[in-house]
């Protein structure tokens, strides 16, 4: 493995498909993937259990994020509450700012990279898709897990996490200036990821 460095930011707002071109591209180029949103997930399933956002986000560790599915829908709107915390916020920053200098390359995909985590990703890529569309794409995973959710009610959850994302103070969901904007509404996820493999192919620097 190479000491380049090398990042990818991969932001958007909720069920975009951020997660599967994430993954895919990770894969793909051989780069380690971080999805951020597992940390504010982790310590908003904190918070249900009790404890305080701060103290929970100062003390999150590997195993927060390996133990049990934290990608519920209960979890997903914990998560957005103490996301508006901008201490909860600082506390989570160097951990992945090492991440996405390590070497080798990394992908790191959330609402706030390209514009506040890593200003200076090589790559930046803003996934996005109509509400309806991404409801629909996190009523069918979350109905495929078991879980006992209706269309309305993630449509709902959906719409109320990209306004309180969108309009937090701090590092609020925002494409940065110079990220390139994905709509995903009318593509397959091959068509999406062939796209972000298009933009990332044209970024990368030539190899040795
Ligand atoms: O998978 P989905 O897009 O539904 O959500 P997620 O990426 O797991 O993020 C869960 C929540 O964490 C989001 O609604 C945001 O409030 C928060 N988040 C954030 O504030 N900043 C990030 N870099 C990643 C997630």
């Amino acid at each position: 493995m190479s000491d380049t460095q090398f990042t990818i930011a991969i932001d958007g707002p909720a069920a975009a498909g951020k997660g599967t071109i994430s993954k895919a591209v990770a894969a793909r180029f051989g780069f380690a993937h971080l999805d951020t949103g597992l940390l504010y997930r982790a310590v908003g399933r904190r918070t249900l259990q009790g404890m305080e956002p701060i103290a929970a986000a100062q003390a999150l560790s590997a195993e927060d994020l390996e133990q049990g599915d934290l990608r519920t829908a209960e979890i997903a709107q914990a998560a957005s509450k103490v996301a508006v915390i901008p201490e909860v916020r600082s506390a989570l920053v160097d951990f992945q700012r090492a991440f996405a200098r390590r070497g080798g390359g990394a992908v790191l995909d959330g609402r706030d990279i390209g514009t506040v985590i890593c200003p200076e990703a090589e790559v930046k890529l803003f996934v996005t898709a109509s509400a309806e569309v991404r409801a629909e794409r996190r009523f069918l995973e979350l109905s495929a897990k078991g879980s006992d959710v209706t269309r309305d009610q993630v449509l709902s959850d959906v719409r109320e996490r990209d306004a309180r994302d969108a309009e937090r103070s701090t590092a609020p969901m925002k494409p940065a200036e110079d990220a390139v904007l994905l709509d995903t509404s009318d593509l397959s996820i091959e068509a999406a990821l062939a796209k972000a493999i298009e933009v990332i192919e044209k970024l990368r620097p030539a190899k040795s």
